[in-house]
């Protein structure tokens, strides 16, 4: 292969590696067993001659490596994530180096986790199981393990995105709440799911309660009147910390709230003191503030359901992120028109040019 193509990580699959190798690069797949690549890791696999690196989200993207593939003659580099905070996008446009991410494919997937932990947190299912395991389980009682039900209940959306969008889909269709969610734009995407309305409708008709949804003029309003909530939005200034003391002391104290975006939009201190003090409330997460760490505390919460980041981990989507960033940084290399989009992170590709994995 003409072209050196770094992966940082093994990743799910083979058809990116062929992809790559089809058309002349040469893949170099790191090994090395610890979890996160420091800068210098990454520096040392850089080497001397290198034309474009797909990474993860674990690692920090920023002027010193950006500089370090410039030097190396590199152009492009694939985030193996939707998500692209950790990536200096300002710092690999100085250094002519084309930046993309893996918006489309991981859509449903996330919805279907931000889904589970919803119910996991609202049906207490981790405590019950935990319990069940401890032999604590001496028969049925009136009292056990009750929790809440959703149908006729709110769900709150909070960034309806592509992911945002698909989670409030599925919670309104598959178990009839109410939706209201807030998001800076008008939600075209989830808009277009007013079916939502046709689905009211269906629900009349069969003599049923229907749905209601509607755009919030504030965050606000969605933390006061939402059951359950769930937070979509990207990671950036505006949104760090997103979720605090005061805007949880806003919620219902029966509340559920999700996390399946990004740790920091949760100040995750005030969420261990909130869960503390209200032990009704409760939360499913799958992002932590200092990942890998949980702020102290949160561990012995019965009121937390946690998982080790795995909303975007099923098969189909963890092959097809990996197909997309290596067509990302193959795009560049090879100057394809649909991939090679120098220094605009979203969208190199979005859901409706996805190839399947
Ligand atoms: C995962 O967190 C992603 O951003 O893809
Ligand atoms: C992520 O891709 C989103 O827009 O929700």
């Amino acid at each position: 292969g003409k072209y050196r193509v770094i992966s940082t990580k093994p990743m799910p699959g083979t058809r990116w590696i062929k992809l790559l190798t089809d058309q002349d690069c040469r893949v170099e797949i790191c090994t090395e067993k610890k979890t996160i690549l420091s800068v210098e890791d990454i520096i040392a696999l850089i080497g001397t001659k290198c034309d474009g690196v797909i990474g993860q989200l674990t690692e920090d993207w920023g002027e010193v490596l950006f500089s370090a593939l410039k030097k190396a003659g590199g152009t492009a580099f694939s985030n193996m994530a939707v998500g692209y905070n950790n990536v200096d996008v300002d710092a690999a446009t100085k250094y002519g180096i084309a930046v993309g991410n893996t918006p489309g494919v991981l859509t449903e997937t996330t919805a279907e986790l931000a889904a589970s932990l919803s119910l996991s947190a609202a049906r207490r299912i981790v405590e019950a199981d935990q319990f069940m395991r401890a032999g604590l389980y001496e028969g049925w009682l009136p009292n056990l393990f009750v929790g809440n039900l959703l149908k006729g209940q709110t769900v709150g959306v909070i960034g309806a995105g592509r992911i945002g969008s698909a989670y409030a889909r599925m919670m309104v269709e598959g178990f009839k709440m109410n939706l209201i969610y807030y998001d800076l734009y008008q939600s075209t995407r989830l808009e277009k799911y007013l079916p939502i309305i046709a689905y009211g409708q269906f629900l009349k008709a069969n003599g049923e309660q229907p749905v209601t949804w509607k755009r919030a003029a504030t965050m606000e309003d969605v933390l006061r009147e939402a059951d359950v909530i769930s937070l979509h939005p990207i990671l950036d200034k505006t949104t760090y910390h997103l979720i605090n003391k005061e805007r949880l002391a806003i919620m219902k104290k029966e509340a559920v709230l999700v996390n399946c975006s990004r740790g920091p939009v949760i100040n995750e201190v005030d969420l261990v003191e909130h869960l503390r003090v209200n032990p009704m409330f409760r939360v499913g997460l799958d992002v932590f503030e200092d990942e890998p760490y949980m702020k102290p505390g949160l561990a012995e919460m019965k009121n937390a359901v946690v998982v080790p980041h795995i909303a975007s981990a099923s098969k189909w989507t963890r092959e097809g992120m990996a197909t997309l960033a290596a067509l990302n940084v193959l795009g560049k290399i090879k100057g394809y028109p649909v991939w090679a989009n120098p220094n605009q992170v979203e969208p190199f590709l979005d859901e409706n040019s996805v190839p399947p994995p």
